[in-house]
């Protein structure tokens, strides 16, 4: 492997800088706060700001980076925020009550709890929306824009994300099956990260060799991402993660740890990551830090 050692004290530094760009960046991509209707501002900032790892817009800008584009212009920021304002929204539709029913997220209170179920459903609208506005706004070129535009709707819509709520959804309390598990993982959480993924490499030009093997990047640590949220939900803390835990076997979830056990759900995260980082050796130097991400999405503790 061309890769050199990880190194989690310098990719915490990196992490850390980029979490800071894309703070200060995200708020002010959103319109401005309208009086009669300022509780939907607030309540969309109380979402985006309380937090966060901030995976899926690193994603965009490493990947931008992998592919030799430019991710430090601001174009490229406000892309890469455009998927921190869907994955957001889709917390905040997680959460409700007609969902998950969680009350704790990012450290805060949800947004239907702090505020209340129309206003958290009128965030995540409001989120979702603005997200392509802003691609649209931001994006270097028209026909970037419009590419763009399409790997987002692909990632969050009906061929992604949304599918994969709507299973697990379904999947509540049914018999375990593995290629119902294994389609609700990669479509309610792998396809945006894989659209962010897409999404930098759309960016950063990258060829069409680089193409197929950031896809592979994509796809097995989408998945991967999953897995271990499922595994964290089983071995950490309300505090650790930010958000309840233990939830998944009280609602009866379709899950790896309970389909598999933990054990075996570790190992197949870990075989996800080698296969994500297979993937971008060949990248040599540029991809580092997407070879170091992997590696934190399978070591993170919350
Ligand atoms: C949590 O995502 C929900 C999933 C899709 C697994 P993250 O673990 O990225 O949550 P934040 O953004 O850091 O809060
Ligand atoms: C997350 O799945 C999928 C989303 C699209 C938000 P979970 O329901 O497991 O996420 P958490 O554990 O509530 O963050
Ligand atoms: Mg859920
Ligand atoms: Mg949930
Ligand atoms: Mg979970």
């Amino acid at each position: 492997m061309t890769h050199r050692p990880f190194d989690p004290a310098s990719f915490k530094a990196a992490m850390a800088g980029l979490a800071q760009r894309i703070d200060e960046c995200l708020p002010t991509l959103l319109p401005p706060a309208v009086a009669p209707a300022a509780v939907v501002h607030e309540a969309a900032v109380h979402a985006l700001m309380a937090g966060g790892k901030r995976v899926r817009p690193m994603l965009v800008l490493l990947t931008c980076e992998a592919a030799g584009g430019d991710a430090n212009s601001s174009a490229a920021l406000a892309v890469a925020c455009a998927w921190e304002f869907v994955h957001t929204y889709s917390l905040v539709h997680d959460d409700l009550p007609a969902m998950d029913n969680d009350e704790l997220r990012r450290g805060q209170p949800t947004t239907w709890k702090k505020y209340d179920e129309a206003t958290a459903i009128l965030a995540g609208d409001a989120l979702l929306t603005e997200a392509f506005a802003v691609v649209v706004r931001h994006a270097p070129t028209p026909e970037v824009g419009a590419a763009l535009v399409r790997v987002l709707a692909d990632g969050a819509g009906m061929r992604g994300m949304v599918a994969g709520q709507a299973a697990d959804v379904a999947a509540e309390g049914q018999p375990p099956d593995a290629d119902t598990l294994r389609f609700i993982h990669r479509h309610k959480t792998g396809a945006l990260l894989q659209s962010a993924v897409r999404a930098g490499a759309r960016l950063g030009g990258a060829s069409d060799e680089k193409l197929t093997q950031l896809d592979e990047y994509g796809d097995s640590l989408g998945l991967a991402f999953q897995v271990v949220d499922d595994i964290l939900d089983v071995t950490r803390s309300a505090e650790e993660l930010g958000k309840t835990a233990g939830k998944d076997a009280d609602q009866q979830k379709l899950t790896y740890p309970a389909v598999y056990g933990l054990d075996a759900s570790r190992r197949m995260a870990s075989d996800l990551i080698d296969r994500a980082l297979a993937a971008v050796t060949l990248f040599g130097p540029s991809s580092s830090r997407l070879a170091d991400m992997a590696r934190f999405v399978l070591d993170r503790t919350h």
